[in-house]
């Protein structure tokens, strides 16, 4: 029987928000997260100069490999080999080769519930066991070394995320090398997903790599370089893996764009437009920390990276998909049911991408202040 995979609710969000856009109203996309900005501008011009001057075959780009190791001797102070760093088309894929590089059907694999909606459902695809951690508002919604340490039996892997979708949390530093000793303890293989890292607020998030030289890397050029649809990621996985991972990605998926890989690498000298960006982000992140509240939102984890906040509706709705649909309709704001990320609770929390320009979130909160003030709170609230 093939594995029961669940809908992703945002994308019947975007579907109907593009649908009322056809039909000429005005939309502002705060479902996905998905910066607004397009790729770096010399990025963009290197492809420009790629597309005139070369075939586009079939291409691993040995220079993005070697610009990909040196990143985390710079940023983390960690040596790797270039071959130990897998180019990927994106971080989709490359957490596909990592669950299936380590482990086989039926194991069971731990994250975060809430959590980004693919963990679950690429587990499942790999017919591996999903082991939900719930993950509540006190410990940042993120999983805590004490919570790995009570799971019995212990899980063969985990998937962590810091900075996390959906609630841009970060795991300090101490509880990451907590979580890190209670894995090699147990003998639990740890798959990092770092793609929100680069965009933090509150201070850099630490690589599991720092850490845990065994730890499976993900990460991508969907976020920080504002390049989702080059379909671009690499995964970092440890000598004994290289083989494995390089005939996962050759037999599944061959190789990420050429294209990209000539535009990402590129990318990585475009520190000054990025981090415009992020400086974006930030102010975007404080003009909703500071309207949320007034608006009876006041349970929000606080996003310390990425850019998303994850807000608690249960005063108002039990039916999260509902809430956000009847938003959009009403107001023509975007935004992600709580249920894509926890099966649980999330019928009782939404959440914002604030990747947008900083005028559309100003124009999104216009919109959905009457709105929210117009909402009778649910009895027994
Ligand atoms: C936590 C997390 N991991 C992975 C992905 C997938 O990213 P990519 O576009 O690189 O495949 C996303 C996309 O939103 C994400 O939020």
């Amino acid at each position: 029987m093939s594995a029961k995979i669940d809908p992703f609710h945002a994308i019947a969000i975007s579907r109907a928000a593009h649908r009322l856009a056809a039909e000429g109203r005005s939309v502002i996309h705060m479902e996905f997260g998905q910066p607004s900005t397009g790729a770096p501008a010399a990025a963009i011009a290197e492809a420009h100069l790629v597309l005139d001057r070369d075939g586009l075959g079939y291409w691993e780009s040995v220079p993005l490999k070697a610009r990909i190791a040196r990143q985390y001797i710079e940023h983390y102070s960690v040596t790797i080999d270039p071959e130990q760093v897998i180019l990927t088309c994106g971080a989709s894929p490359a957490l596909v080769l990592a669950l299936s590089c380590l482990f086989a059907p039926g194991d069971r694999v731990a994250f975060a519930r809430p959590g980004y909606v693919a963990y679950r459902n690429t587990v499942k695809a790999l017919y591996l066991e999903p082991v939900e951690i719930g993950c509540g508002e006190a410990e940042g919604f993120q999983i805590t070394a004490a919570a790995i340490e009570a799971l019995d039996p212990a899980p063969s892997g985990l998937i962590l995320a810091s900075p996390a979708n959906p609630t841009g949390t970060i795991i300090a530093p101490e509880e990451l090398s907590a979580i890190v000793a209670v894995c090699r303890r147990r003998g639990i293989r740890i798959v990092s997903d770092e793609i929100y890292h680069g965009l933090s607020y509150t201070g850099p998030a630490r690589s599991v790599l720092q850490d845990e030289p065994d730890a499976l890397i993900v990460n991508s050029f969907s976020k920080y370089f504002s390049m989702a649809g080059w379909r671009l990621g690499w995964l970092v996985v440890p000598p004994d893996l290289i083989d494995a991972a390089r005939a996962r990605m050759g037999n599944l998926f061959l190789t990420p764009p050429s294209l990209a890989q000539h535009a990402g690498l590129i990318a990585f000298d475009c520190h000054e437009e990025l981090e415009g960006h992020i400086r974006t982000y930030a102010a975007n992140r404080a003009l909703l920390l500071d309207a949320l509240p007034a608006l009876g939102l006041r349970r929000i984890a606080p996003p310390d990276g990425a850019f998303y906040i994850y807000a608690d509706i249960g005063h108002l709705t039990q039916d999260s998909m509902a809430f956000c649909m009847e938003l959009l309709l009403d107001t023509g704001v975007a935004t992600a049911p709580g249920i894509d990320f926890d099966p649980v609770d999330g019928h009782r929390y939404m959440r914002f991408s604030f990747a947008a320009s900083t005028d559309r979130i100003e124009e999104a909160l216009r919109r959905i202040t009457p709105w929210f003030a117009a909402r009778e709170p649910l009895t027994g609230s």
